[in-house]
């Protein structure tokens, strides 16, 4: 995997000399935050050798390069879900890529269910922790030029980035929730029995991304920052049936207040 990394990183470096202050991945059918942007490259997966290429609908599959908040900025419009190939380390490839390239912090973004009964659609949860009921990315071979064996993961989602994006929400008006998400492979929506048992955990919002990023991001020693955006209340919690079209209207109807929480919070941080 470490050798599939060399080779993306090779090739991009052969394509740009770019180097982001931070990494932002995009969720499902939150591309539009790159509308925002100020655009100096589009790569597509595809010409970047050994990358993996997304191949779900409402994820892109471009790499961005440019400038956002006043930052430099690397954004992966589209991830590769752990459940589209079964391999969690080639899952997290493109933010190993993102912060090979430079990156001091990854924000990492996703479309979730609701499972806090409070939370509502359209609500956005910052990450406080998380819970990955995925395959841990680091299973395997460790190379310790990328991280150390046993990567520690007290404050994993880093608390002054946290703060940073608290104040930047007050500013803006934005109601920001805080809590657990909790990762499932996917691809089926959790039972309603499922989502009791994330609720039990001490989940909050359950998705199929994000965990295994935020691991190998913290491998690598860059710092984390997430947001889960509610498209949905979770299966149990509400009396629709769930599909990945919903969840792509509702987040393309809400990407906006995300896209300029992102903004501001870079626009303010120190990495
Ligand atoms: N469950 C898992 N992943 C999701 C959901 C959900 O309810 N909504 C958006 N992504």
């Amino acid at each position: 995997m470490y050798a599939l990394l060399d080779r993306a990183y090779s090739s991009l470096r052969g394509m740009t000399d770019f180097e982001p202050d931070f990494g932002i991945v995009l969720g499902s059918g939150l591309s539009s935050v790159a509308d925002r942007m100020d655009v100096r490259c589009r790569i597509p997966y595809a010409e970047i050798d050994g990358m993996p290429v997304s191949t779900v609908q409402g994820h892109t599959g471009v790499l961005l390069l440019g400038t956002f908040g006043g930052a430099k900025v690397a954004v992966m419009q589209g991830r590769v879900h752990y459940y589209e190939t079964g391999n969690a380390a080639l899952s997290v490839l493109p933010v190993r890529l993102l912060i090979r390239m430079g990156a001091k912090a990854v924000i990492l973004t996703n479309a979730a269910g609701g499972v806090d009964p409070s939370y509502d659609t359209g609500d956005i949860m910052l990450i406080r922790d998380h819970i990955s009921l995925a395959p841990n990315p680091l299973v395997g071979a460790n190379d310790d030029r990328y991280g150390p064996r046993f990567p520690d993961m007290t404050d994993a989602y880093d608390p002054q980035l946290r703060k940073t994006a608290e104040s930047a929400a007050q500013d803006l008006g934005i109601a920001l929730k805080e809590g657990v998400y909790i990762q499932f492979t996917g691809p089926s929506f959790e039972t309603a029995a499922e989502v009791a048992m994330a609720r039990a955990l001490g989940a909050d919002a359950v998705g199929m991304s994000t965990a295994i990023e935020a691991v190998a991001a913290r491998h690598m020693g860059a710092k984390v920052l997430g947001f889960s955006f509610i498209s949905n209340k979770a299966c149990g919690l509400n009396d629709e049936p769930l599909s990945h079209l919903d969840v792509q209207k509702e987040s393309a109807r809400v990407a906006d207040k995300l896209a300029s929480l992102i903004e501001e919070t870079v626009r303010r941080a120190e990495v």
